[in-house]
């Protein structure tokens, strides 16, 4: 069995950005209320047309191209999202057919904010075994599209955005391991309604977020603590091993909380929700980017990623940049 290693990372924001401050212009919400409960400024919202495949796209070319890999030598395509173009196809087909990855495998993931952290688990099994040479791994998402935008409580929360990796195979180890869990007993707490079952259930008719907010935050903190020491205990290392926190975007203060279990100082985690918003499945890739393009994060160091989300659903991974 070989290895699969991180060959580059991309992302991309649509251009328009919607600040606090022009939230509190559309319902009865505050800049000091979001920043404070939140730590989100502002986040950017796709054009009208723009889809989460659009989104997807221009993350991934930046991908294969920090990479050096062309679209032709991508063999597998694995797609979190939970805001697909279309039923079916699915994303991945969708966005195979576009970059010209011809015959390489293609599918999408539908775990809410984990979904980046399952696709990137499942490539990089393909990639370990073998079947698999070169993946590109996708977090992208419109939530801008099932916002409820008469709900202050969700939506000053979630964006749109998309983040790519591509792994390909190594001799060194890169992903050293992932963990994926889901409870779906949390069903209710927060859900998107509007699918093939609504007609049986009315309340879960309407095709928007719909969280019980705190509820999903002590949980997301609770579960998040253990996901953490499940990745390093799996590995023997000590959290001190950790140089960089890469965590789902979804609450400055769950951030903050995390990072306080490991030990890490704020200055160790990459924080990208101030100027992001909650992306869902795109939040991961896209902080993993942001870390890597700034020059923070250097090959060799050691990361810790993980995302909670609805389903409930989490993940992590411990990677060898
Ligand atoms: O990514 C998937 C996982 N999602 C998460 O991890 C999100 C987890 N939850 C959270 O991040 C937080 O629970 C929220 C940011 C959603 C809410 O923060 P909170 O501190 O838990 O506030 P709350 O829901 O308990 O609401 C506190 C108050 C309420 O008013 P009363 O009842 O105390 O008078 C709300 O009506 O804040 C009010 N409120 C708002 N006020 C101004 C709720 N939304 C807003 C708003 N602007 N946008």
């Amino acid at each position: 069995m070989t290895h699969s290693r991180i060959a580059g990372t991309g992302s991309y924001l649509p251009e328009k950005v919607l600040t606090n401050f022009d939230l509190e212009k559309m319902m009865d919400t505050s800049d000091q209320w979001i920043r404070e409960r939140t730590g989100i400024e502002r986040r950017h919202i796709a054009a009208s047309g723009e889809t989460t495949v659009d989104l997807a796209e221009r993350a991934a070319r930046a991908a294969l191209d920090a990479a050096g890999v062309r679209p032709a030598d991508v063999d597998f395509i694995a797609f979190g999202t939970t805001t697909p173009d279309m039923v079916f196809p699915n994303c991945g087909a969708l966005l195979q057919a576009r970059l010209g990855c011809r015959g390489a495998a293609a599918f999408s993931v539908e775990t809410a904010c984990s979904g980046f952290m399952y696709a990137l688990s499942i490539a990089d099994k393909f990639v370990r075994f073998g079947d698999a040479r070169r993946a590109l791994v996708i977090g992208a998402e419109t939530l801008s599209r099932i916002t409820d935008w008469g709900d202050r409580s969700t939506a000053v929360l979630f964006a749109d955005g998309a983040g790519a990796v591509v792994l390909e195979a190594a001799e060194a180890p890169g992903i050293l391991s992932t963990h994926l869990h889901a409870d779906g007993s949390y069903k209710d707490l927060l859900y998107c309604g509007g699918g093939l079952a609504a007609g049986s259930d009315p309340a879960k008719a309407r095709r928007v977020i719909t969280m019980t907010g705190s509820e999903v935050f002590k949980i997301a903190v609770s579960t998040l603590g253990r996901a953490m020491d499940e990745a390093l205990a799996a590995n023997a290392l000590d959290r001190s091993a950790v140089d960089w926190l890469v965590p789902h975007q979804a609450n400055l203060r769950i951030i903050q909380a995390t990072a306080r279990k490991l030990d890490m100082p704020m200055e160790r985690v990459i924080t990208t929700v101030q100027d992001h918003g909650n992306t869902s499945a795109a939040s991961v890739p896209l902080a993993l980017d942001v870390g890597v393009r700034d020059g923070r994060i250097k090959r060799g160091d050691l990361l810790l990623l993980e995302a909670f989300g609805g389903g409930v659903t989490w993940g992590s991974a411990l990677i060898r940049y």
